[in-house]
């Protein structure tokens, strides 16, 4: 597909007018009429501010296709829940910090097959949920029909997904080692950016130990483990409630090994 035929496509899954999206990229109607025609191309500097728009990323705009983790996909494809339904143990101390006594707004970044977004909307919370892998995203649909909550889940990559609105937890747990390493700064700066005041951020990263190996060649692929205690450095501005750093015995895949992982809950001041 060009990028003509997918604004279009986004455009009217949105149920927007040619006009109405050039209102909001403050461009003529005209111009999206050509873009979608594919007789001009939008300027450049317009793409990330377009896919924004249309709840997309740069990349699908060009036609990139999502490169999906075909470790996790192969799995979220059974019928089995991989990494079972019981929500994190940081889940529970998270809604101690911050009960849902009022709307909150919550976001999983990298949720899997939803079993975390899932608990939160259980309990009252306003729930919005992404992963890479479009099975994982079904399987999290599924987990929330059954269980008659509503969480916004859809598919995209936290290399170039950004924000359009504020939270006020964002949640992340083992995913952060798939962010590239030189996105670090600019993507936990534009989370904290969007966390309201006394939000909370709670990341849960995957980091290099030296005397850990890593033995499932598969995950590698596209993985960029952290620094011990790098997380923590990033929230130096913010109230850190847990810093964190576990070593733990895994059984995933079948072949028992060790993972090391920081662990932090942090608050944006007032
Ligand atoms: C270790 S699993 C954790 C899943 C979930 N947070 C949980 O705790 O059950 C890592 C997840 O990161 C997702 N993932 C990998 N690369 C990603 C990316 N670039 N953007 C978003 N999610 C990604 C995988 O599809 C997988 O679901």
């Amino acid at each position: 597909m060009n990028i003509g035929n997918v604004i279009m496509t986004k455009r009217k899954e949105l149920g927007l007018t040619q006009q109405a999206l050039a209102d909001k990229l403050h461009v003529s109607f005209q111009a999206v009429s050509k873009w979608e025609k594919g007789v001009s191309y939008p300027e450049i500097e317009l793409l990330p501010i377009i896919a924004g728009v249309l709840n997309t990323s740069s990349d699908a705009l060009l036609g990139y296709e999502f490169k999906t983790h075909g470790y996790y996909d192969d799995r979220y494809k059974e019928d089995e829940y991989y990494w079972g339904i019981q929500p994190n143990e940081i889940c529970y101390e998270i809604m101690k910090m911050k009960p849902p006594v009022k709307p909150l707004k919550v976001l999983d970044i990298g949720c899997g097959e939803g079993k975390d977004a899932v608990f939160f909307a259980r309990n009252g919370y306003e729930v919005t949920a992404f992963d890479l892998s479009i099975d994982g995203i079904e399987k999290g649909k599924r987990l929330a029909e059954k269980f008659g909550v509503n969480v916004d889940f859809f598919q995209a990559d936290l290399n170039d997904y950004r924000l359009k609105e504020n939270y006020d937890i964002i949640f992340s747990s083992g995913v952060f080692d798939y962010m590239r390493p030189e996105f670090r700064t600019e993507i936990t700066e534009h989370l904290k950016e969007h966390t309201n005041e006394e939000g909370l951020n709670a990341i849960k990263v995957f980091v290099d130990k030296p005397f850990i190996e890593v033995n499932d060649k598969n995950k590698k692929v596209n993985r960029y483990p952290w620094k011990s205690g790098e997380i923590f450095t990033y929230y130096h501005d913010w109230e850190l409630f847990r810093m964190d750093e576990v070593i733990f015995d895994c059984n995933s895949g079948g072949m028992p090994h060790k993972h090391c992982i920081d662990i932090m809950i942090a608050k944006k001041y007032r």
